[in-house]
């Protein structure tokens, strides 16, 4: 007999239907054979099916089946096929009425003793089924906190093939799951901003970032507080909105790394790539492609300590992310785009020895290895970073001092205001924030009058600014006057903004 059950593939984050087809024939020798393009692991399927039927009960047919995984000309990987074909086997046997199976859609992999374990990406496959005629799902339990935030869909988790056999034969009830979506207080699980003595001007830097989306260069001797500081950065960055929370949950999903008991992602990430990093595990990539650290950090920050140790060529795919909002891997078989908006924070070492300009230790670099050192980092890349600061260390005076700073709650308010402003301005634009705004945005959106083109005319020839950081001075005075709800630019604005760039000129 043959049997047909519907079931999930994904490439990248987004899911394709499959029909996991079952043929069972009494003729000749029995074999049990898979096609469809299945790699290493679907072909695995074999033993821990045959594992899982014995080790439940169920009695394994010693005939000749078998499966095909259509469409048959893309490729499958992974394990998530196994309860789709065991449940296929066993209803082309006849313990499972064909009918009922067309209403599932099914997914899950199975351990040897024929208990359900938790699939990636259970999330995607969810979300695509709310637009689809199938609107019910057979998942295993541990991934129900992140399939059941789609409310429009009914999950129903199961915890081992023989309870989803009861399940689909009617004979036991299983109600559909669906998770709370709790937002409060969630600033109170990131590190709070007041933790840090002093660094009022990076401070500062850090509200202009988060408030307008500028990416930020951090430079100081090691212990200053560079790392520090950025974590503390995705505290005071607006919540997150459902769909930015979905979006985020997706892709940590495909890779796994939702952990049992926990359904949406609703902190903003926090990545910290090590310099030692390839360009693949940073951009994405893979024989199946998976989502690289731009993408983890999709919706939140990419701190990327110590610049300029980072190989070349890994600096050099930045660019596309930093520009696009998203990365494309492309495959002979498919072109996977993974989303990768992030706020990237980099820092790094004034100097080799990391002590120039140090009030506490001597440098011990040649002006030659100072320069080799910072020209490791690329002008594009450079171009794209908004603000440099200095953070230099904090005395000890500032250390012991028990005065109140502010919290990262109180910042995030502004933040979120300032945010608002820019959704406004923005709305028929395509664009969220400042740091985004175009040559067109510049010229609508950032009117300078008399006073502040002498101011920026006087900067520029003084610190011998060039072209390149003309735009983002204005795009960053831009979010200043923003964070004090002034609808015009002011020069004080600007001049804040000047100071933001003003190492440029001492540093590359
Ligand atoms: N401004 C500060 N306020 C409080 N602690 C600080 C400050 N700066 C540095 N520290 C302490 O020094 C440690 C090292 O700081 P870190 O952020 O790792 O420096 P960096 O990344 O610049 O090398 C921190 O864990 C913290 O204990
Ligand atoms: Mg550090």
């Amino acid at each position: 007999m043959l049997a047909r059950v519907q079931s999930s593939h994904l490439i990248g984050i987004e899911p394709y239907a499959v029909d996991v087809e079952v043929d069972i024939a009494q003729r000749g020798l029995p074999h049990f054979n898979i096609v469809g393009l299945p790699d290493a692991a679907v072909k695995e399927s074999r033993d821990r099916i045959k594992a899982a039927f014995k080790n439940t009960g169920f009695p394994f047919p010693i005939k000749q089946i078998t499966v095909n995984l259509a469409p048959a000309d893309l490729k499958k990987e992974g394990s998530s096929f196994d309860l789709p074909i065991a449940i296929g086997i066993l209803a082309a046997e006849g313990h499972i009425p064909l009918n009922i199976l067309d209403e599932f859609l099914i997914v899950g992999e199975l351990s040897l003793e024929g208990k359900l374990r938790a699939i990636k990406g259970a999330l995607c496959i969810v979300s695509k089924l709310k637009d689809q005629k199938i609107r019910k799902i057979i998942i295993p339990k541990s991934n129900a906190y992140e399939a059941g935030v789609v409310h429009s869909v009914d999950v129903y988790p199961v915890e081992s093939l023989a309870e989803t056999v009861e399940f689909i034969r009617g004979e036991k009830i299983i109600e559909p799951f669906k998770s709370k979506i709790s937002y409060h207080e969630d600033s109170k699980f990131y590190e709070d901003l007041s933790d840090v003595k002093g660094q009022f001007h990076a401070k500062r830097a850090l509200e202009i970032a988060a408030a307008g989306g500028h990416n930020l260069l951090l430079i100081g001797p090691p212990g200053s507080g560079k790392s520090m500081l950025a974590k503390r950065l995705p505290g005071i960055l607006p919540p997150m909105t459902i769909e930015e929370a979905i979006e985020t949950t997706k892709i940590h999903s495909v890779v796994g790394m939702i952990s049992d008991g926990k359904g949406l992602i609703t902190q903003r990430p926090f990545r910290s790539p090590h310099h030692s990093s390839s360009d693949v595990s940073l951009i994405g990539g893979g024989q199946i492609p998976k989502p690289g650290e731009v993408s983890l950090a999709h919706n939140g920050v990419l701190f990327m300590d110590e610049l300029p140790e980072f190989k070349r060529n890994v600096l050099e795919v930045l660019r596309q992310p930093l520009e696009d909002g998203f990365v494309t891997v492309a495959r002979s078989y498919a072109t996977v785009q993974f989303p990768a908006r992030f706020l990237l924070v980099a820092a790094m070492n004034p100097c080799p020895c990391g002590h120039y300009g140090d009030t506490l230790k001597p440098c011990t670099c040649t002006p030659g290895m100072i320069m080799r050192y910072r020209s490791r980092i690329s002008g594009p890349l450079l171009d794209r970073i908004d603000i440099h600061i200095e953070v230099p260390r904090v005395n000890y005076k500032e250390l012991k001092e028990e005065t109140l700073t502010e919290s990262s709650e109180n910042i995030r308010e502004r933040v979120v205001r300032a945010r608002k402003i820019q959704l406004e301005r923005f709305k028929n634009e395509g664009i969220y924030s400042n740091a985004h705004m175009k040559a067109k945005h510049l010229k609508k959106f950032c009117k300078l009058n008399e006073d502040c083109h002498k101011l920026l005319e006087n900067a520029m020839e003084k610190l011998g600014l060039t072209a390149r950081a003309y735009s983002k001075i204005v795009k960053v005075a831009r979010t200043i006057a923003d964070l004090e709800s002034s609808e015009q630019i002011k020069t004080y604005h600007l001049a804040e903004a000047i100071q933001y760039r003003s190492l440029e000129r001492s540093l590359f």
